[in-house]
């Protein structure tokens, strides 16, 4: 059993994932403290949950730097600093790199809304209408060099409300706030 998991949430967008797994933690349901929210987008939401939230942000663009090794190593720094055990991954619209993968072995976590292997990559949703897919879900897994590739802890399904992306999307979120606190409670009371 591992005592108080020491976590960062990496985020692109929205951050509803990081709200639910903050969320968990507050009422109890998950044990672990979020130590980071670490955004390559300047606009993502997630900065403003994070703020509400009173979570220390890194805000960090990948341009600005002149490789993904240097962008990743300066991440890593502020990882080192707070002590931070786990990668969570939530909505980060970016393949992880050889520095964190290097860094975090087998402690990259990743949530994708579909069933993995199927539907990889960006727009799993629109993917799975667009392939007249009846039953699609959510898969969380670890992560490796591939996109949405590393092996699966866990995963659920959710039925398509055909010709409705909105009502699947709503599904489909719902599902991941749910499976992604319980994947991670029972990864972490191992
Ligand atoms: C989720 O659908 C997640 O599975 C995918 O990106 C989306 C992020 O949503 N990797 P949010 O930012 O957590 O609301």
């Amino acid at each position: 059993m591992i005592e108080t998991p020491k976590f960062a949430v990496f985020a692109s967008g929205s951050g509803s994932n990081f709200q639910a797994i903050y969320d968990a933690i507050q009422s109890g349901k998950l044990c672990g403290s979020i130590q980071l929210v670490v955004t390559d987008k300047r606009d993502a939401f997630v900065i403003q949950r994070a703020k509400e939230a009173g979570i220390e942000t890194l805000v960090i663009i990948q341009k600005e730097f002149p490789s993904k090794e240097a962008y990743e190593k300066e991440i890593l720094l502020k990882l080192m600093e707070l002590k931070v055990e786990w990668i969570v991954l939530a909505g980060y619209m970016r393949l992880v790199g050889n520095v964190l993968l290097n860094a975090y072995p087998s402690r990259i976590i990743n949530i994708h809304p579909s069933l993995l292997p199927s539907f990889p990559g960006k727009d799993a949703i629109g993917q799975a209408l667009e392939h007249g897919a009846k039953v699609t879900g959510v898969t969380v897994h670890y992560v490796d060099a591939g996109m949405d590739t590393g092996p699966i802890l866990a995963q659920a399904a959710v039925e398509v409300v055909v010709g409705d992306r909105e009502k699947t999307e709503e599904r489909i979120h719902t599902l991941e706030h749910a499976l992604y606190t319980k994947t991670l409670q029972e990864l972490w009371s191992r």
